[in-house]
């Protein structure tokens, strides 16, 4: 076959020309659907990518043997003028929603006594977060594509559904199925989570605008007059319904799913037939947890009565079938008015500017301030003070900014600009050239000091137990402490007077910095100084090269830059802070009080490197084991995400940790091999 592709096209007869063109066509759209369908390729791209060039050569060469259906068209046909509009054969309805348990299982009965049955079959399926789209086959072969539009007429996307390869232009029916001779699929067509990310940064690179969420990407992608720009986006598709009118529908919804998976149309593996409410419940449940980990977002679940004539008997609303019901997710995403914008100062001078909001509920947490980041980004989303803006917090985390609803402005907003003088001290605030960030120049400003007393003590830092954010501002705020230093030389009478300071908690805090002192380590400690860009993993390269702070505090800009970790603007932010005599004599201080750690090998051993335990281990308690993964300058976090490098499995383990790391790939280590990484040979020892 590689002869016959690499032949010249003009030799050809148009009958040849005819009959290879529509053999290719055969073979690139079987191989097509191996590799987006099923997964499952069986050519390289090099061989796929032959076949198709053959096949376009050909259709160049003989412009009459040009079929809109060919899968040449899959990038894209000539651009339109606007969209033609399409008249849905039967009503494209919506889904009534419910938000509770409650309310779900009232569906349930509902169902139940319309049916006058004591048994009801349901499909469960994601609710995809996309754009709904309606696919006519006619004899197999694609006819048209329309959106949703009003549910009676939607637009004219069939140029741009041509392009979307998981999409088949010809049904492929598997053994046993017939080509239906009429056939209306109805599915969502959504971009995957990651691809959407990557999506959206090369628009940035590009100085294009961003898109708020992968539905809107999705969205804006299907509906270009020019179809060539949707061929280039990262477009998929799940059918969700085989509409009535269909050929040869079978008896039950369940079924019609499977029989579109037999047409070679893309339907989702997580669907479920269940005949049980509690079932039912557990699945949405298990949804609920597994929602961040799956590759596209959902909003929801669906759950649709599987017996087709019960529909007919339930029958719809003006625009929701009674036989379905979306059963959504606590929302990600709420609306609420920006009241005012404040800068504050970080412990490197930053300004960061944060919003106050009318306070608002996301996913049962209440949301009061949010961050803008920078005046950059308050610019590009145009954030005004007054404005009332989309907020959304996904998962665990931290809520920001979506859009502004600019149809809700009433001419009252005010934009805002970054104080040119720092509002903790006046002092003066600039931003260097290329830098988003603005700073306040102020070495000794309050605001700063405080923070950078916070982070010296924080967790990953020295970890100073209790030193909080109110004590923190009152231990400043009396000039008890002007460097951490003075943390060292405070005494019990200092604190006594303090608020909600008695004399146990004053122990207890002299204590926690007593041991902050003595377990100090190389890695916390150049962590902890706060030096700008420094974070975890970088302190404890630095610590691995230079063995002490006063060989760090040595080394000039060019040897730092030469480590692949640090790069020429961390070298000359360090070399800047060890340069600046205030932070010297900060250094020889806790030098004085006994804080000057050598990198010891083992020290560094779990650097950058995170932990999960679960379950009980026989040789350590939990605060041990935390300790000893810290000590080696590792991490230890409460739950399994992208970011964990181990889970230590031990006795009784949880269940959902286990299938959180399996699901993320995450390696998973006993007791002994986790005794091993700590390097106590031997296990029990
Ligand atoms: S069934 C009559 N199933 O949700 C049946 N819809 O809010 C109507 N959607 O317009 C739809 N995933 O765009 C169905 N598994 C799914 C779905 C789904 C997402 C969308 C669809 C629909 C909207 C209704």
């Amino acid at each position: 076959m590689a002869d016959r592709q690499n032949k010249d096209v003009s030799n050809l007869t148009k009958n040849q020309a005819e009959k290879e063109a529509q053999r290719l066509r055969q073979q690139v759209e079987h191989h097509n659907h191996l590799y987006y369908v099923k997964n499952h390729p069986e050519l390289s791209d090099a061989e796929y990518d032959r076949l198709k060039q053959r096949l376009a050569d050909i259709e160049e060469a003989f412009p009459d043997l040009q079929t809109p259906d060919s899968p040449t068209r899959r990038v894209g046909a000539p651009p339109r003028e606007e969209f033609g509009t399409i008249e849905h054969e039967t009503l494209m309805l919506s889904l009534d929603a419910v938000t509770s348990e409650e309310d779900f299982r009232h569906f349930w009965q509902t169902c139940l006594n319309e049916l006058d049955a004591d048994k009801l079959t349901v499909v469960a399926e994601p609710k995809y977060d996309g754009l709904s789209v309606e696919l006519v086959y006619a004899n197999g072969t694609l006819q048209q594509a329309a959106t949703r539009g009003d549910g009676r007429t939607g637009e004219d996307v069939t140029d741009n559904v041509r392009t979307i390869n998981e999409i088949p232009l010809h049904l492929r029916p598997a053994k046993g199925e017939s080509t239906p001779r009429h056939l209306v699929a109805r599915g969502e067509v959504y971009m995957a989570k990651e691809e959407f990310q990557a999506f959206n940064q090369r628009r940035e690179q590009a100085g294009a605008k961003t898109f708020a969420n992968p539905r809107n990407a999705a969205a804006g992608s299907l509906r270009q007059l020019d179809s060539h720009i949707t061929a280039d986006r990262p477009l998929h598709v799940y059918v969700w319904q085989l509409a009535p009118g269909s050929t040869g529908r079978p008896d039950t919804h369940w079924e019609c799913l499977q029989k579109l998976g037999r047409l070679g149309l893309r339907i989702n593996p997580e669907a479920r037939r269940m005949s049980d409410s509690d079932e039912a419940v557990e699945w949405f449940k298990d949804m609920v947890r597994r929602r961040e980990e799956l590759p596209y977002e959902i909003d929801g679940c669906v759950f649709k009565v599987d017996n087709l004539a019960a529909h007919k008997k339930l029958g719809a609303r003006s625009a929701s079938p009674r036989w379905a019901i979306a059963w959504k997710f606590a929302s990600h995403r709420e609306t609420t008015r920006i009241e005012a914008i404040k800068a504050q100062v970080g412990r490197t001078g930053a300004l960061t500017p944060v919003a106050s909001l009318r306070p608002v509920h996301i996913g049962g947490v209440e949301v009061t301030h949010v961050s803008l980041h920078n005046q950059d980004e308050i610019d590009r989303k145009d954030i005004r003070v007054g404005d009332h803006v989309v907020l959304e917090r996904a998962g665990d985390v931290i809520p920001h900014v979506v859009e502004v609803v600019t149809s809700k402005r009433n001419g009252t907003e005010k934009t805002y600009h970054l104080p040119s003088r720092c509002p903790s001290c006046g002092g003066p605030v600039e931003r260097s050239e290329g830098e988003a960030i603005a700073r306040c120049m102020n070495t000794s400003c309050p605001a700063r000091l405080r923070q950078s007393i916070q982070h010296f003590g924080a967790a990953k830092a020295l970890d100073i137990d209790g030193l909080g954010e109110k004590l923190v501002e009152q231990l400043v705020d009396r000039g008890l402490v002007e460097s951490p230093a003075d943390l060292f030389e405070l005494e019990k009478d200092d604190l006594t007077p303090l608020d909600r300071m008695a004399d146990k908690s004053a122990e207890n805090l002299l204590e926690a910095i007593e041991r902050a002192r003595e377990n100090a380590t190389l890695p916390r400690l150049i962590f902890a100084l706060g030096i700008p860009h420094v974070g975890r993993a970088v302190a404890g390269k630095l610590a691995r090269q230079f063995g002490s702070i006063e060989a760090l505090a040595g080394a000039g800009e060019e040897e730092l830059a030469e480590m692949p970790e640090v790069g020429t603007t961390m070298a000359s932010a360090i070399a800047q802070w060890f340069a600046n005599d205030r932070n010297r004599k900060l250094i020889d201080r806790l030098k004085d009080h006994g804080i000057d750690p050598r990198a010891r090998k083992a020290d560094d051993k779990l650097e950058g490197v995170t932990v999960v335990i679960t379950g009980e281990l026989d040789s350590m308690t939990r605060q041990e084991t935390k300790d000893a993964v810290a000590n080696q300058g590792g991490d230890t976090t409460s739950s399994v995400s992208g970011h964990t490098d181990y889970l230590v499995v031990g006795q009784d383990p949880g269940n959902k940790k286990v299938q959180d790391a399996k699901a993320n790939d995450i390696q998973q280590i006993d007791e002994n091999q986790f005794l091993d990484m700590l390097g106590r040979k031997g296990g029990q020892g």
